[in-house]
């Protein structure tokens, strides 16, 4: 039997998210905000955009069904999903709100889509394979994902009574589809003999087993058949999933870039001579620095870099070279402050690339130490901090060894 008639979709939106309540102060799930729109609106959009589907079937808590249809009247006008829409009171129980949903549906309508509007991450081609699986003769598909934890049955104690075969087993999703009649049908046939069951294809299934249902393929019996679901497409249930609904913290990328000389001290009527000391590691075989602070040419670069990602200015204006608290100070933590600075601006560094210029002294033997010092300035991991030394080839102050100068380039992630 080929199915005729239109596609159309029921949305469920009639439940009460009671297992929500406590965290939503007692709004339904539903209706919350996801993306400035109601939740229920982005599997209505999504089901809508579908070719296939023809029209739309709402169904909404009894109680509230003529503020739910004024603003359902409102998204139309404001999106319209461009194609008819339906609004039906729910029941008591799910089945009873599909039951009241698929009374609304025209008579051209042949075949349909069962969804929860608490699955708002539902995507087109899910609900496509499900059409597909229609089409090539289902008498009902189901989205369903394999098992990943073994799963037991257990009796009213917690006692277990048996282990189910994993490989047998499939979580199941929605939209759920089916030829319209026959899961009208099932419907009746349920209500009359008072089955409970938690999605509509077990209905349809209990159906086939009867061997009431019709022939729907010439390949075989007819059957409810799963089609591979998603991992996304995960049903706000519990408080946990609410965060699902808060908007991705977007980061953007950002860069600061840090530059420093010291002179070396030739005399020692130069000024205050301070020993060599780089990212925090002491160079005895580099000569002495002039410096108001301790001198560490790479840690002053690096702290301007970290300033210059979150817009702090630069290190003169945080740290005067003529303050008196900063005499001889240890450079480490003019870089703690800096990236303090940062993190209240929300500013998270994410990798720093250190350039050391200077003829004299041979910085390899010390590169490697560097680096674990600074990673441990920042807290970062090694691998996201590089060393690197050069010299000027003789040229300029620092190729006739009068000084010393560092670069340093920082990424961050600003929130
Ligand atoms: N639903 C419905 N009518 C009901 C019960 C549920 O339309 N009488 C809908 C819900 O709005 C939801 C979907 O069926 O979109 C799946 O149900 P569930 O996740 O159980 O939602 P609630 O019943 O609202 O939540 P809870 O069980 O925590 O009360
Ligand atoms: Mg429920």
């Amino acid at each position: 039997m080929t199915i005729r008639g239109e596609t159309w979709a029921v949305l469920l939106a009639a439940g009460s998210g009671t297992r929500l309540a406590t965290a939503t102060e007692g709004r339904r799930k539903q209706f919350l905000p996801l993306e400035g729109l109601p939740l229920f609106w982005k599997s209505a959009r999504t089901l809508a955009a579908l070719p296939a589907v023809r029209g739309l079937v709402f169904v909404f808590p009894p109680s509230e069904l003529t503020q739910r249809k004024a603003e359902l009247h409102e998204l139309l006008a404001r999106c319209p999903l461009g194609i008819p829409c339906l609004a039906a009171p729910g029941g008591e129980r799910r089945q009873d709100s599909v039951r009241y949903g698929l009374e609304q549906l025209p008579r051209q309508c042949g075949r349909v889509l069962v969804h929860d509007a608490a699955r708002p991450f539902a995507s087109a081609s899910l609900a496509r394979r499900v059409l597909d699986a229609l089409e090539q003769g289902a008498a009902g598909a189901v989205p369903g994902l394999a098992v990943t934890d073994t799963i037991k049955r257990v009796d009213a104690r917690e006692a277990i009574l048996a282990t189910l075969d994993r490989a047998e087993l499939r979580s199941v999703q929605t939209p759920q589809g089916f030829d319209r009649a026959i899961l009208e049908k099932a419907h009746a046939v349920a209500l009359d003999e008072g089955w409970e069951v938690t999605d509509d294809a077990s209905l349809v299934e209990q159906w086939i087993q009867r061997g009431l249902a019709p022939q729907t393929s010439p390949d075989g019996p007819p059957a409810v058949v799963v089609v591979p679901g998603e991992e996304t497409n995960v049903k706000i249930t519990t408080p946990g999933d609410l965060q699902r609904l808060r908007p991705a913290r977007s980061a953007q990328a950002v860069s600061g870039f840090g530059y420093d000389v010291h002179r070396y001290c030739l005399e020692p009527s130069d000024g205050p001579a301070r020993p060599m000391v780089l990212g925090g590691v002491p160079v005895p075989e580099g000569p002495d620095l002039l410096a108001h602070s301790d001198g560490d040419v790479l840690l002053h670069a690096l702290t301007d870099a970290i300033l210059g990602c979150c817009a702090g200015g630069d290190i003169g204006d945080h740290f005067p070279d003529n303050a008196e608290e900063n005499e001889n100070r240890a450079s480490g933590i003019f870089v703690k402050e800096a990236q303090a600075i940062a993190r209240e601006r929300g500013v998270r560094l994410a990798h720093v690339d250190l350039t050391v210029i200077a003829q004299t002294p041979r910085l390899g033997p010390y590169k490697e130490r560097i680096r674990e010092s600074v990673a441990r300035l920042l807290e970062l991991d090694p691998e996201c901090v590089n060393i690197k030394a050069t010299t000027e080839e003789r040229l300029g102050f620092t190729g006739e060894k009068r000084g010393i100068k560092a670069v340093a380039l920082v990424n961050a992630e600003r929130e």
